[in-house]
């Protein structure tokens, strides 16, 4: 249960709470420019200061100077566990079960693919309408190559009345992409496990703001991004988690020569290594990894426990100044008990999109997701409560003086 925290009540409050914030020395880690209030870590997390100077020697020296001998000298090579057992550290998960690969979508593909050879006989995968539109593509990606079905859940409803003797696999987000709700993942695997089915889970929303603890809860696979609160840089590869005990079982569809036994044997067929290895596909994009690494680097000897506790502390702050300046006509999505929401907080608006172009243009910065979703993140890791105070201020005066009007901020752009 989170602890009743008191909510600072005016911005010298929040000034003196960022002073005294046990992560303050953590927001000097990240490049802030100035004049922008950064509330989109839960799409793409911050720069890292660092970045640079690792991309820098990674180019430099270990591909300019050292070439490929930097495969086995600079570990290239096994980049993806390595970091994956980083990220393992973050999300409840024992080294070797881990790795940072591909997209989150190609994993996913590789987990339902894995889930349902560990499942003989079951053929229906279970996921929920509301889930980030990849997921369900994905899902149908996977009913067209092996015949399954998709059943999808509504969350009103008990997850037990989704399941049977034919269900294989679950496939959930622990948070909504839209509006920040909070499933509680443990008794949901229990659920899952207790009708036979396997649990993967959709970490995207989680990974470095939420304690996590996949081994503890028992899933069974799990994939999440890592540009978003884990800040390795837009497009950075996804990572994977599949349960020691599958390991030896699950069959992955994409059988690259990355995921073979002895990839430098060069044998005419293909055998599946035996670790998590198995979940890789072809030749990985170390300059991508290594910005993966730079956002760990970032996070050294910060605790999980802290983000979360600062998290819950910077979405309520948010929530009650602008529940204090908007009243009803703020309508938030997200829900108000700390324990039931991640770390954004999502406002139902007709207009959100141009209400979202008009704050930008102040220099706060959210995104939307449509049809009437303004979305604000909120990384623990970089953002103060002077940051959120003042934001709440600028949302306010967008939605009340109606600069949103203007043309030029409801022209769409391809990214929202
Ligand atoms: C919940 C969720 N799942 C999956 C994805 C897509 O990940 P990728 O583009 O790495 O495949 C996102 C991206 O925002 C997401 O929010």
């Amino acid at each position: 249960m989170a602890a009743e925290v008191h909510v600072p009540g005016s911005r010298e409050e929040c000034l003196a709470r960022d002073a005294a914030d046990p992560l303050r020395d953590v927001v000097a880690r990240f490049h802030k420019p100035p004049g922008i209030i950064y509330l989109d870590g839960n799409s793409l997390g911050a720069m890292p200061r660092g970045v640079a100077a690792r991309l820098g020697d990674v180019v430099e020296r270990e591909w300019g100077h050292d070439l490929i001998t930097s495969w086995n000298k600079a570990g290239w090579f096994d980049l993806p566990v390595t970091l994956g057992d980083r990220i393992g550290a973050l999300i409840g998960a024992a080294p070797g079960q881990t790795v940072v690969t591909d997209t989150t979508s190609i994993n996913i593909y590789k987990c339902l693919h894995a889930a349902l050879s560990l499942n003989p006989g079951r053929t229906v995968i279970v996921s929920e309408a509301q889930s980030f539109p990849t997921d369900l593509y994905m899902i149908e990606g996977v009913v067209a190559t092996t015949g399954a079905q998709c059943l999808l859940w509504n969350r009103r409803e008990a997850i037990e009345s989704m399941l049977d003797d034919s269900v294989a696999a679950v496939l959930l987000s622990e948070v909504d992409y839209r509006t920040g709700a909070l499933i509680d993942a443990e008794a949901v695997t229990r659920k899952v496990h207790e009708a036979g089915a396997l649990m993967i889970w959709d970490l995207c929303h989680s990974a470095g703001v939420l304690d996590v603890a996949l081994d503890r809860i028992g899933a069974d696979f799990a994939v999440g991004c890592t540009y978003k609160y884990l800040n390795g840089g837009p497009g950075a590869p996804a990572f994977l988690y599949a349960a020691e005990r599958h390991h030896e079982g699950a069959r992955q569809p994409l059988t690259g020569w990355w995921g073979h036994a002895r990839p430098f044997a060069f044998e005419r067929d293909f055998a599946p290594a035996s670790g998590i290895r198995k979940f890789l596909c072809g030749t990985q994009p170390i300059l991508s990894l290594a910005g993966v690494a730079a956002g760990l680097d970032a996070m050294v000897g910060v605790a999980v426990s802290d983000l979360r506790r600062k998290s819950q502390a910077l979405t309520g702050l948010f929530m009650a100044h602008v529940d204090a300046l908007l009243g009803p006509a703020a309508e938030i999505a997200t829900p108000r008990e700390p324990d039931r929401r991640g770390s954004q907080v999502s406002l139902k608006f007709g207009e959100g999109y141009a209400v979202m172009q008009a704050m930008i243009s102040k220099g706060v910065i959210g995104d939307f997701r449509a049809p009437d979703i303004m979305r604000f993140g909120f990384s623990p890791l970089y953002t103060t409560y002077t940051e959120v105070w003042d934001a709440a201020g600028i949302l306010s005066e967008c939605i009340e003086s109606e600069p949103w009007r203007e043309v030029r901020f409801t022209r769409r752009a391809a990214v929202t």
